[in-house]
């Protein structure tokens, strides 16, 4: 990630390959732009003019040998109108100007963006949102790309201008904040980004252990281990593949020590073709996003070492892939938990409620002060919410309330379907304690009735991020792929939590 920096001072004197300043919307110029124009004996109007910027919102022009700067380079970039502005429009800003500025020469710029009002927000809230843009914009994946972009001037460092130098120790901060956020994220990305054929179960657990540090202790039970301890539930899923389970266990302690953890609990299918009841070939490679749920808790425990967030975290992933062969699991087979509940198989593809299932138990038998799970977990969320909103159900309703303020203030946005007492009839066995499919009515809702069996009364909130985790069209903030959705989400509701 490129260095950013935070200082006080003006356009006009700064010696940098580009000064990027705010236009509002009706060609208005902020502060620095007002200086700057003083500065250069009313150069930039002429430009203003000459290039029919309207300062509407993203909107971007660069300019070259302004009078009167040290700086080879002016950048104007619209925010519009200003009175419309919100810490995601910075965040936005900040990824649109280092995407734009990573394509061209300059390597060492300013940014003058702080100085734009944000109706409630504080100058490290706009540094924050401004510089989180800037490293979830710039993120890409290309480690399999033999022949790298030829671009040998990208950026390399971003300081961020503030108006004054009342606010830099807090601004400093909020670039600390957001760099742990953003390296958790991009961590989440990468994971997800990794292909089948490399981010196995066994791939994980390196990853997770690989985090280890003072704080974390990262346990990763390999197959034997996982029979030894009873979960029989990932076991079964894992009967149709050629690679080996991993049950992946995180004790973060930030907090007292005797306080009781958050458990953060993540799906990680490292691939799902089906099973049996197979899916359709069409963009079934998208399947190796399986594991995005473990790649937000891993996320989160990345940015939660990085800030040192003074809570106790438990994280529990159950790992395999979901495969076909002579000795995978079969449509109606009945199988056994590790919480003694039996599940009449239905549908092999209703896997990752399974994995959950022992993952779940384990969680709650650890007894933490609640359980927030992360799961690619059906179709049906998609249907209902697409891609701008991640599916949020559960018991607990002080954290759905604490995940629903986390969401829109991160824009990592959630929204609560119902789970009425009438849905969990439609798992009902005939044969067994339940089975694993509900039909297709109410599909996600279903599924988390399915996982609320395993969380006994520990307060619980499910996360379905089938539609959120990944995008194969790119975002204003993430590049085509893995998105790192829920990890500013509830990166933001454990700082509440522990504020
Ligand atoms: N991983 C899938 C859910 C999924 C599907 C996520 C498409 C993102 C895009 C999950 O394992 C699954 O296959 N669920 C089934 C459940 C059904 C068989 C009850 C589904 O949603 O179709
Ligand atoms: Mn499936
Ligand atoms: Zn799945």
């Amino acid at each position: 990630m490129i260095e950013i920096f935070i200082k006080a001072g003006h356009a006009h004197k700064q010696r940098d390959d580009a000064v990027v300043l705010p236009l509002l919307e009706g060609r208005k110029l902020t502060e620095s732009g007002k200086a700057l124009q003083e500065a250069t004996g009313k150069a930039l109007p002429s430009f203003l003019r000459k290039f029919d910027l309207s300062g509407s919102f993203g909107d971007s022009r660069m300019l070259y040998d302004v009078d009167g700067t040290f700086s080879q380079r002016v950048m104007l970039v619209g925010a519009g109108d200003e009175k419309k502005l919100t810490l995601h429009k910075l965040r936005v800003l900040g990824a649109t100007v280092a995407r734009k500025l990573n394509k061209g020469g300059a390597r060492d710029v300013s940014l003058y963006l702080p100085e734009l009002a944000v109706r409630g927000a504080s100058m490290a809230e706009k540094v924050q949102a401004l510089a989180e843009g800037v490293w979830l914009g710039l993120y890409t994946f290309n480690r399999y790309k033999s022949k790298k972009d030829d671009n040998t001037r990208e950026l390399r460092s971003l300081t961020m201008m503030l108006p004054s130098g009342r606010n830099l120790d807090e601004a400093q901060d909020a670039v600390a904040r957001a760099r742990a956020i953003a390296e958790g994220t991009n961590f989440a990305r990468d994971l997800a980004n990794e292909p089948g054929n490399v981010c196995t179960p066994e791939y994980l657990g390196n990853q997770a252990a690989s985090l280890s540090h003072k704080h974390l202790k990262v346990t990763v039970m390999d197959k034997k281990a996982i029979e030894e301890a009873g979960f029989t539930a990932l076991l079964a899923v894992n009967q149709g593949s050629a690679k080996e389970p991993r049950f992946i266990v995180l004790d973060y302690q930030g907090g007292k020590k005797n306080d009781a953890p958050v458990a953060l609990v993540g799906k990680g299918l490292t691939f799902d073709a089906g099973g049996i009841s197979i899916k359709p070939a069409a963009q079934m490679d998208e399947m190796k996003f399986d594991m995005c749920g473990s790649a937000s808790v891993l996320g989160i425990f990345k940015a939660a070492i990085e800030m040192d967030l003074p809570l106790n975290l438990l994280g529990v992933i159950p790992a395999t892939e979901n495969l076909l062969g002579s000795a995978a699991y079969k449509p109606g087979d009945i199988i056994s938990s590790y919480k003694g509940i039996n599940i009449e198989v239905l549908n092999t593809d209703a896997e990752g409620r399974i994995i959950l299932s022992d993952a779940l138990a384990y969680a709650a038998e650890r007894k933490p002060a609640e359980i927030i799970d992360f799961a690619t977990l059906t179709g049906a969320c998609v249907i209902a919410l697409g891609a701008h909103a991640t599916g949020l159900m559960g018991t607990g309703e002080e954290i759905k309330q604490g995940l629903k303020v986390s969401g829109d203030y991160t824009y990592d946005r959630v929204w609560e379907l119902p789970m009425y007492e009438e849905y969990q009839e439609q798992i009902k066995s005939e044969i067994a304690d339940i089975k694993n499919t509900g039909g297709r009515e109410g599909g996600a809702i279903t599924a988390a009735c399915f996982l609320s069996r395993f969380v006994d009364d520990i307060p619980w909130a499910h996360l379905d991020i089938a539609g959120t985790a990944w995008n194969m069209k790119g975002s204003e903030i993430s590049a085509k792929g893995g998105t790192g959705a829920g990890v500013r989400l509830v990166i933001d509701y454990l700082l509440r939590k522990s504020a």
